[in-house]
């Protein structure tokens, strides 16, 4: 947890959730937004999860992000609870990969939104920029540090490019 108040509250339905989900603690820490994280599950703790959802304004969470796997209830449970915006991470946590979670997160009925993202790790690092970007449309430092993550980004894609040509003088090709 961080020592400022947080801003994202991040939920898990499980403990074996967290290998994914502290990518979204990673990234939120490297935009310097100051989040928490919990465990609670839709199914296991469903007063646990309702009554950090209820209490999540009032402390200062401006965005939630819920990842869970299985039958995944958790994102959809938190955006019945509130008007903060939701983002969703689907877990691969059983025999069907993710999908099943996926499609539990990504079809919510007309009403109550969650933004899902993609499965598994790159969902939950997803899940962390963009809660950072719906931060930044009010913090221009914020919002300065996300193009900076961008332009490196960008960087690293033309040294890899220059690999790939060292690579391909090396293997004769050009
Ligand atoms: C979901 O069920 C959790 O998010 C987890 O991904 C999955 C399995 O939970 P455990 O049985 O591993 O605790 O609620």
């Amino acid at each position: 947890m961080s020592s400022e108040t947080p801003v994202v509250g991040i939920l898990m339905g499980s403990d074996n959730d967290y290998d994914i989900m502290v990518e979204a603690a990673k990234i939120l820490k490297h935009f310097e937004v100051p989040f928490e994280m919990i465990v609670s599950s839709a199914h296991r703790t469903p007063d646990r999860t309702n009554e950090y959802v209820r209490g999540a304004r009032d402390k200062g969470i401006k965005v939630l992000i819920a990842g869970a796997g299985a039958a995944a209830h958790l994102a959809g449970v938190v955006a019945a609870e509130t008007n903060l915006p939701v983002i969703a991470v689907p877990i691969d946590a059983t025999s069907m990969r993710g999908l099943d979670a996926l499609l539990a997160m990504v079809q919510m009925p007309a009403g109550i939104p969650v933004a899902t993202m993609a499965i598994g790790s790159a969902g939950a690092r997803n899940a962390g920029i963009f809660a950072a970007r719906i931060l930044a449309t009010e913090d221009s430092a914020l919002e300065a540090r996300l193009l900076d993550f961008k332009q490196d980004m960008a960087a690293g894609v033309i040294e890899k490019s220059a690999r790939v040509q060292e690579k391909m003088l090396a293997d004769g090709l050009i």
